[in-house]
């Protein structure tokens, strides 16, 4: 079907989207991942493209197509994600739905780390940048809304809003991905919106279904197209 842009809840709007796990790298040939398939942040990002959004969508490295109608940049490391994030703005709405890795190696080795004599090496971590965090609290060109997300395994909803409140984010969309064969690379969700107002829990919907609802509510939230 032809994609219509210039109709939809999200006509004229722009949003960015990021997605997937990030990969920093050891050496060569290693990296520190995250768990992310990437399905819920492609989806959004599909979603708000049907609504009519101009769609930049930054994605680490997943294993599912670009959406179709979605500019996408692709990404390895949370710095890249970074900057990758801060050259596609302004933006009405950002969404980070990435699972971002809190922490890269301090100095990535430039050849092939070897087995031998002396030992596994040690690993010395840095914390990477709040990407989410830097875009909430920008004193210009802050999106409207800022959205971010929250996996959790436990206290879900305590640690949620404590995530609203230390990142500067309008909105957090909060999940449970304590049980296994669960939320990671699985097909459905189940999210609690939790925003200064409260708490908003949804049953429990195709990670599809769920990206449609919070670009409806997105789309409220800005209010009518400009
Ligand atoms: N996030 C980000 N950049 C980071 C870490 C997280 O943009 N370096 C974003 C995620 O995309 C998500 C939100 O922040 O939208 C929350 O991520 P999460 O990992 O749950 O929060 P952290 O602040 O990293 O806290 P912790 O992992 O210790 O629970
Ligand atoms: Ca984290």
């Amino acid at each position: 079907a032809r994609l219509r842009p210039s109709s939809g809840a999200l006509a004229g709007r722009r949003v960015l989207v990021t997605s997937g796990p990030t990969h920093e790298p050891i050496d060569p040939v290693r990296v520190l991942a995250n768990r992310s398939s990437g399905r819920q942040g492609h989806a959004i990002a599909a979603a708000a493209a049907r609504a009519g959004a101009e769609v930049t969508l930054v994605s680490g490295p997943v294993a599912i197509p670009d959406p179709a109608g979605v500019t996408v940049v692709h990404v390895e490391s949370a710095r890249q994600m970074l900057s990758a994030v801060e050259a596609a703005l302004p933006a009405d709405v950002a969404v980070f739905a990435a699972a971002v890795a809190d922490w890269r190696v301090a100095t990535d080795a430039a050849q092939k780390m070897k087995k031998g004599a002396g030992g596994p090496p040690a690993l010395t971590l840095v914390e990477n940048p709040d990407i989410l965090a830097t875009v909430a609290r920008r004193e210009e060109g802050r999106p409207t809304l800022v959205v971010g997300f929250a996996a959790e395994t436990e206290n879900v909803l305590d640690n949620a809003r404590a995530k609203l409140a230390r990142k500067g984010c309008d909105l957090i969309v909060a999940n449970d991905v304590s049980h296994a064969g669960g939320v990671m690379g699985g097909g459905s969700n189940t999210v609690h919106l939790v925003t200064a107002d409260g708490v908003e829990s949804w049953t429990t919907m195709s990670k599809e279904a769920v990206a449609e609802a919070l670009v409806a509510r997105f789309a409220g939230r800005l209010g009518a197209p400009e």
